[in-house]
């Protein structure tokens, strides 16, 4: 899978991209993320790749050019199946979505950042409108390293333990169970007994009931959707 990210701030994203499992997905050749710098592709002397809104009003928005003519390269190098664009106006990421663009082939990632950008780019160029949730960021950097992150730990693969994905919260419409490591008993603070029992039924299912009972009281709304989908 191929990610391309545009971007006037590319610095925002060298630390999210190059630690932990977004590294690896690259080290391991599974994934390919490729950044690009917005200013690149600015006709302006100052490379700028923002102006004035018209009309008026506070803030900048984002110029056309720049991001045209990167996607315009981009879309000649290769097929996308989607193009991204970073917004709090978007529809809100969730599990399902990850899922859906991990098994893409090429995605492309747009970061708003001002006031937004033109819209004749979303009009023209745009499939998918993504937020992260309901509040606001100075940019769609965060956002974009957030998205990326949920999708690339999904591509097969990626994760060493392949069956760790299947068990996070939300993959299941349910919460995560509570995990416990060594020692067994940390101040006086002692793990479940039943898990260091070595039955596997019991524990399994003692995993199931404490999933449920921290999906019901921490977010009914799951719960219900959990019900509806049973
Ligand atoms: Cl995608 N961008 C910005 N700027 N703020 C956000 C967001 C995105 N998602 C939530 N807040």
């Amino acid at each position: 899978m191929r990610i391309d990210i545009l971007t006037g701030l590319p610095s925002l994203l060298h630390s999210p991209l190059n630690d932990s499992i977004v590294k690896r997905s690259q080290s391991k050749g599974i994934v390919k993320i490729v950044v690009h710098d917005l200013r690149d592709f600015s006709l302006q002397n100052q490379r700028s790749i923002d102006d004035y809104a018209y009309g008026g009003g506070a803030g900048m928005v984002m110029s056309t050019e720049p991001i045209a003519r990167c996607f315009d390269q981009l879309m000649a190098e290769r097929d996308y199946d989607d193009l991204i664009y970073m917004t709090p106006d978007g529809v809100t990421l969730n599990q399902s979505m990850a899922n859906t663009l991990s098994i893409k082939t090429n995605i492309a990632i747009l970061c708003g950042h001002y006031k937004g950008v033109d819209e004749r780019i979303r009009d023209q160029y745009i499939t998918k409108e993504i937020s992260i949730g309901d509040y606001v960021l100075s940019g769609g950097e965060l956002a974009a390293a957030v998205l990326t992150d949920a999708i690339v730990r999904l591509v097969p693969g990626v994760l060493n333990d392949e069956t760790s994905a299947l068990t996070d919260s939300f993959q299941d419409d349910l919460l995560a169970p509570p995990v416990y490591t060594r020692p067994a008993d940390f101040r006086g603070w002692k793990v479940p007994e039943i898990l260091l029992s070595g039955n596997e039924g019991a524990i399994e299912a003692w995993r199931e009931e404490k999933a449920i009972e921290r999906t019901k009281s921490r977010r009914p709304d799951l719960w219900d959707k959990f019900n509806k989908n049973e």
